[in-house]
């Protein structure tokens, strides 16, 4: 696909009911949500789901989760729902947690990428709710990204990808918590997490009271989770802090950027090695996981030789973190 919009940043007082119009006419707007920016458009027409994957450049055999206005909205997608289905919307919605059913039968297969299930969550974002209640219907809406790249957390990065794709990019500012929504899979005997994210296993737990299912690798469980995902220009490299403080002095001379977050460690660079470009990230998983891609994609404009960062803590909270990242980063050679 060639460059064929203008693409407009809706940035004024009418800027919701522009978006609103846009997807009733069956064009793609990407609108920003708490988790990161997505590429909406109406989940009940074919040709406008078609445009997002022309937009993103992305396999149709990936499914799209679907937004949507409340949970009430629920029975028009999905079929034998669950009753955990909607002990986890009361505690969650709107808010950061999918939950995949089984799909409604007139809900498009272009959709839900020919499977028989369908993604759905309702998004916290302010301006992403006011979009859903006053278009009234579904918008399927995945990462406002061009394939395999950096899912946007702020609208310019939206730009930076989709620009000239798509009419317009519903201006939102920096999404709260900068990591996908968590995926929770009910159609089994018991709840599985098939993506991790800002809603934790322990907090899935307490509300429903039952074991939940979290796989130590994620790759298979949900199409489109590719290994290579996530990935900057720029190769990516973890580093232990150990490892770091034995190699500061070779990066003193080097187009090497540190992405730092133990303060032991930013202080031997303070005081030992100040050539070193290095830049520090949050030292808890929330504070990190918000700034993650959009410091990546910044640093992605610098032009270094390569970005290591000082690998996280392998703790249960830093899972959504460690799961992006395992795609992110380059395997160093052994
Ligand atoms: O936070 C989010 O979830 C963001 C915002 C925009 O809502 N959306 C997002 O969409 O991350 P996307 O397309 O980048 O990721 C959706 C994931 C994909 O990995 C896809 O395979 C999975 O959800 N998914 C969607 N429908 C599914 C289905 N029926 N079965 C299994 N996985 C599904
Ligand atoms: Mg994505």
């Amino acid at each position: 696909m060639t460059d064929q919009y203008l693409t407009t940043l809706l940035d004024t007082q009418d800027a919701v009911s522009t978006a609103v119009e846009l997807l009733k006419q069956g064009e793609c707007v990407a609108l920003p949500s708490e988790t990161v920016y997505g590429l909406a458009a109406d989940a009940s027409k074919v040709e406008a789901v078609n445009k997002i994957f022309d937009a993103k450049g992305r396999p149709k055999n990936h499914p799209l989760i679907v937004h949507l206005p409340s949970a009430e909205h629920l029975i028009q997608w999905a079929t034998d729902i669950p009753k955990q289905a909607y002990e986890l919307a009361e505690h969650f919605w709107p808010g950061p947690l999918t939950l995949l059913l089984k799909k409604a039968p007139h809900v498009p297969t272009a959709v839900t990428g020919g499977l028989d299930t369908i993604a759905v969550r309702v998004p916290a974002h302010s301006q992403f709710l006011q979009v859903l209640k006053t278009f009234a219907g579904g918008l399927a809406a995945p990462s406002a990204n061009r394939y395999k790249q950096l899912s946007p957390t702020t609208s310019e990065q939206v730009m930076q990808g989709l620009n000239g794709r798509i009419p317009a990019v519903l201006e939102g500012g920096h999404c709260a918590h900068g990591l996908e929504s968590t995926i929770v899979d009910l159609l089994g005997e018991s709840p599985r997490v098939l993506r991790p994210g800002p809603i934790t296993p322990a907090q899935l737990q307490q509300v429903l009271a039952v074991d939940i299912q979290v796989p130590e690798q994620f790759q298979d469980s949900v199409p489109g989770n590719v290994e290579a995902h996530y990935r900057p220009q720029t190769p990516l490299h973890s580093v232990t802090t150990e490892q770091l403080q034995g190699q500061l002095a070779d990066y003193q001379s080097s187009n090497v950027i540190l992405l730092l977050r133990s303060q032991a460690l930013i202080e031997q660079v303070e005081q030992s090695y100040p050539a070193i470009k290095w830049q520090r990230m949050p030292n808890n998983a929330t504070g990190f996981g918000k700034e993650l891609y959009a410091t990546l994609f910044n640093l992605d404009q610098l032009g270094a030789d390569k970005i290591v960062l000082e690998t996280p803590p392998n703790t249960d909270d830093w899972r959504a973190v460690n799961n992006r990242l395992s795609r992110a980063v380059t395997p160093l050679p052994i």
